[in-house]
């Protein structure tokens, strides 16, 4: 499975979001394969932070071409997630394409709903060419006892793709885990934060493995 995290607009969580997910299934057992496809190369950063044993390949690819040469790169591994860069379409365009599900991170915030629509767009333009192609909103850094993310979760209906019964909260044990190349399954394995990931990461796989049926 091939999982893309993307967003036009910049710092929604994509690269938090797709490191800790990819972490969730590594330490499942899976062979898993990160793709950095952002020119800024956090996730490589992120990895060369890491002192520990590295938990999953993070290869840099910020090309247009990613989506022609994934597939083989793909094959020895259950798992693919790419972490995609802000604002540049054409990379945008090529990660979606190279997705089987594309998951969308929104803050709970009205700046963020109007500015996922560019990013809807673009995934709504790759499903003519691969129609099968999911994709779902995940509302990120979400604060609890606030109103917001229910008139967020309203905003969001109103677009194409579903919106993932999990959400994730504004934690400081993302920023933590990640200074020193880790994910919050590592530093911090029974938070709050490793719960809500691992039940994200089982949504996803469990929305990809019933579409997959019902197609
Ligand atoms: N759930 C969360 N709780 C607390 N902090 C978070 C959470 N998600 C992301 N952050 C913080 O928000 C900032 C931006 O996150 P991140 O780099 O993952 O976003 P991004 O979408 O990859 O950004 P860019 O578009 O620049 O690639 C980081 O400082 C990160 O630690
Ligand atoms: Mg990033």
């Amino acid at each position: 499975m091939i999982i893309g995290v993307l967003n036009q607009k910049g710092g929604v969580g994509k690269t938090t979001i797709a490191i800790n997910l990819a972490g969730v299934y590594a330490k499942s057992g899976q062979r898993v394969l990160f793709i950095d496809a952002d020119p800024q190369g956090s996730a490589l950063a992120w990895s060369a932070a890491r002192e520990a044993e590295p938990l999953f390949a993070v290869v840099g690819m910020a090309k247009p071409t990613l989506h022609k040469e994934l597939p083989d790169m793909a094959a020895d591994y259950d798992v693919v997630i790419i972490d995609g860069a802000p604002r540049v379409s054409e990379l945008a365009r090529s990660a979606i394409l190279a997705s089987d599900i594309v998951i969308i991170p929104v803050q709970p915030s009205p700046y963020d709903v109007w500015a996922a629509a560019e990013t809807v767009r673009l995934v709504e333009e790759a499903r003519q060419i691969r129609e099968n192609l999911q994709s779902v909103f995940v509302v990120n850094r979400k604060i609890v006892n606030t109103a917001l993310a229910r008139a967020v979760y309203a905003a969001l209906a109103n677009f194409s793709g579903t919106i993932s019964d999990v959400s994730l909260c504004q934690r400081v044990a993302y920023a933590e885990s990640a200074m020193n190349g880790q994910v919050v399954l590592e530093t911090a394995p029974r938070s709050e934060a490793a719960r809500e990931i691992t039940r994200l990461a089982r949504s996803i796989a469990a929305q990809l493995t019933t579409k997959a049926q019902a197609a």
